[in-house]
């Protein structure tokens, strides 16, 4: 299925978020809050992600994007990286089969060929398994940048079209990396910061932002209700005035 692009069209608008995007920041700091190593947050966080999982899932959300490690977090402290990339094996190890047994879809996107082999095949396997599954769909953004998935899917739509010059955003989508997912509908970044951290940059022409301060392991069904709330406040105008909207019926 090919979904409608927010700047070529207006979008449906639906009371529940169909996609919902998330950086889950703030695990670093709920560690050093309690005196502990940074990794007891990440360890944490992985939990407060299956319990995310579940109330997205609950709520008929069909897609929930989650940014798990950026093309920039390399930079951090080599045992701290190792960490992370036991913990995503882990992971998967532990929450396919019942993601499967759930009916949902797992997808990981980002430049995967810098993960192990094992690692990759791992990915590969769980992709493998639930996808055909309908009830939602989880993307793991994993060594994924926004800046790396626009000039990937340039080079390919330059490949698939030799010799041209002038290209349309139609001819781009298709080759971004989550191009069988709508345009996520509500943005979330929990642990304070107010940035984008090159996550989804294309993706989020005219997604809904929420901040807010809660660190990513404190994450929860009642902190995602807030959110959607907030989001249900929202006049989602696409470059349109109130009253059109308002004619329109929509929001
Ligand atoms: C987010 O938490 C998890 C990853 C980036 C992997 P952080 O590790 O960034 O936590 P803070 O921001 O240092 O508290
Ligand atoms: C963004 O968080 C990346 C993830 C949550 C995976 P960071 O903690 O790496 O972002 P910055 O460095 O504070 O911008
Ligand atoms: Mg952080």
């Amino acid at each position: 299925m090919i979904f409608s692009s927010s700047t070529n069209s207006v979008p449906e608008v639906a009371k529940v978020p169909k996609h919902v995007a998330i950086i889950m920041d703030g695990n670093g700091r709920w560690a050093t809050k309690r005196f502990m190593p940074r990794v007891a947050g990440h360890v944490k966080g992985v939990e407060a992600v299956r319990g995310i999982v579940e109330a997205c899932a609950s709520r008929g959300i069909e897609y929930l994007t989650l940014f798990a490690f950026s093309s920039e977090n390399w930079r951090r402290p080599e045992e701290e990286v190792s960490l992370l990339m036991r913990l995503f094996v882990t992971a998967l190890e532990r929450e396919v089969a019942k993601m499967h047994a759930n009916n949902i879809r797992l997808k990981v996107v980002g430049d995967l060929s810098r993960f192990d082999a094992k690692l990759q095949e791992m990915i590969a396997g769980a992709e493998r398994k639930t996808a055909n599954n309908t009830r939602l769909t989880v993307t793991i953004c994993a060594n994924y940048g926004g800046r790396w998935d626009v000039m990937q899917a340039i080079g390919k739509m330059v490949q698939e079209h030799p010799g041209a010059s002038d290209f349309s955003e139609e001819q781009l989508s298709p080759h971004l990396a989550l191009a069988y997912a709508p345009e996520p509908d509500l943005f979330i970044r929990t642990g304070g910061e107010q940035r984008i951290s090159n996550f989804l940059l294309w993706q989020l022409a005219y997604t809904e932002f929420f901040f807010c301060d809660t660190f990513w392991p404190d994450f929860d069904g009642a902190a995602l209700d807030h959110a959607i709330a907030s989001y249900q406040q929202r006049e989602r105008r696409f470059g349109r005035t109130s009253a059109q909207v308002l004619k329109s019926g929509e929001n």
